[in-house]
């Protein structure tokens, strides 16, 4: 490990590893911010179309998304009353953005990574003459041609599902490497659709840079890369435009009167940032987004506020990177997301892990919701936020549910008897 930085900004609860509520001094009005960014409004539409090129073929390829004619997106989701209460406090209505349940993956990972596949296979046609209909990837013949490259990624768990998942129901070959501590039933879950899993003895930071070193030194390779891809940003954002007209059809209206408030897991930074910046191009300052970390993998708050340009990692705060929210155990963020949400969001919310477990049983019980814990930790930082007299109650506030829906029953379970006592039981 390198000497510790100073990393001067970052508050002393979060040094300390106390569950805090860091409110972002540097956010800025979203038309001010978002044209100094490197990518645009005209970037996430494009993406949106590739989503809708691929759409028939996805249909084909994965029968749960025939109903959706091929788009994957989760429910807009509004829980009962009490449980609404017992997040909010009676402030404001509660909505649930159920990624968990996200087809396919059961993870929001599959926005990006999902995505950024699609958007190689495409790169990759480009050499053979693009098909008017991208169904036409399913056959034998372009499966052979995908088969003679690789994807790599590195990933805590759910991105390397993501990529691996897509890629192989292409025909790419797929490579994800993972840290040891990554959960033992995720890899094998990739194993199982014929992945090349690599374990390291290190982080996820440490994973990430052998898969990229792994990838570079290939031909026909393509590194998805968790800490930089403009491409799984892109993905992400699409998700804006997905809410928005969910938000319509539901007759919800979002403006300065009416905010929405979201809450976003951070692991890297990458998801909750690519959400949040459509979010801010559909929405504008209407939309708050919070995000929300580990008390012991706290990255993006750290590298927020100790403004450095550089990269600060938990570990030079003193905080160890275990955690059992283990799809945001991340010890550096990405520089990239850290950059482009640094004047967007509104604050950071760090959560317990016992916390976290406690969020895992009441999401179930309450509001028959199955969270792995990187998910249930939003409704923790839900709870935080409106206690310290943040949320306005005048609008809707979003839990954005990122993960658990494909937990095995008896991983769930052990979740649950983990969960400590304190927890109640409807
Ligand atoms: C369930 C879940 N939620 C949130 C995230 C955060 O995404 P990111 O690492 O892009 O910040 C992850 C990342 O793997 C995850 O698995």
């Amino acid at each position: 490990m390198n000497d510790p930085k100073p990393a001067l900004g970052v508050p002393d609860a979060v040094r300390a590893g106390v569950p805090t509520v860091w409110r972002n001094p540097h956010v800025r009005p979203a038309a001010e911010v978002l044209p100094t960014l490197p990518l645009q409004w005209s970037d996430v539409q494009a993406a949106q179309a590739r989503w809708r090129r691929f759409a028939p073929l996805l249909s084909k390829l994965f029968p749960e998304l025939r109903s959706s004619g091929g788009l994957i997106d989760s429910a807009l989701l509004e829980p009962k009353e009490s449980f609404a209460r017992s997040v909010l406090g009676g402030q404001g209505r509660l909505l649930v953005k159920a990624d968990h349940d996200l087809p396919v993956t059961g993870c929001i990972k599959a926005r990006g990574g999902v995505y950024e596949v699609l958007w190689y296979a495409e790169r990759v046609a480009e050499g053979f003459g693009v098909p008017d209909d991208f169904a036409a990837f399913a056959d034998p013949a372009w499966r052979e041609r995908f088969a003679r490259h690789t994807v790599v990624v590195g990933s805590t768990g759910n991105l390397g599902f993501s990529v691996g998942v897509m890629a192989r129901a292409l025909g790419f070959a797929a490579e994800v490497h993972m840290s040891s501590d990554a959960k033992a039933w995720k890899k094998d879950r990739l194993r199982r659709i014929g992945v090349n899993v690599v374990e390291h003895e290190a982080d996820y930071t440490a994973a990430v840079a052998a898969a990229r070193s792994s990838a570079a030194t290939r031909p026909q390779c393509h590194f998805v890369d968790d800490e930089t891809s403009e491409q799984l940003f892109l993905g992400y954002a699409t998700a804006a435009i997905d809410l928005r007209v969910q938000l319509e059809a539901a007759g919800i209206a979002v403006d300065a009167g009416r905010p929405l408030l979201v809450y976003l897991p951070c692991g890297v930074g990458g998801a909750p940032g690519g959400i949040t910046f459509g979010l801010k191009h559909v929405f504008g300052d209407a939309v708050r987004c919070v995000f929300v970390e580990p008390v012991e993998s706290p990255c993006m708050v750290v590298q927020l506020a100790s403004e450095s340009r550089e990269s600060v990692s938990v570990y030079d705060v003193g905080r160890s990177n275990q955690t059992v929210q283990d799809g945001l155990a991340v010890a550096s963020a990405s520089l990239f997301a850290a950059d482009v949400v640094r004047h967007l969001i509104d604050g950071v919310v760090t959560v317990s892990d016992a916390t976290s477990l406690e969020w895992v049983r009441r999401a179930w019980f309450d509001a028959g919701l199955e969270l792995e814990p990187s998910a249930a930790s939003a409704f923790a930082a839900a709870v935080s936020w409106s206690r310290a007299g943040l949320n306005a109650g005048k609008g809707t506030d979003i839990v954005w549910t990122t993960g658990g829906g494909l937990l095995p029953d008896d991983v769930f379970q052990q979740l649950l008897n983990d969960s400590p006592a304190s927890a109640t039981r409807s």
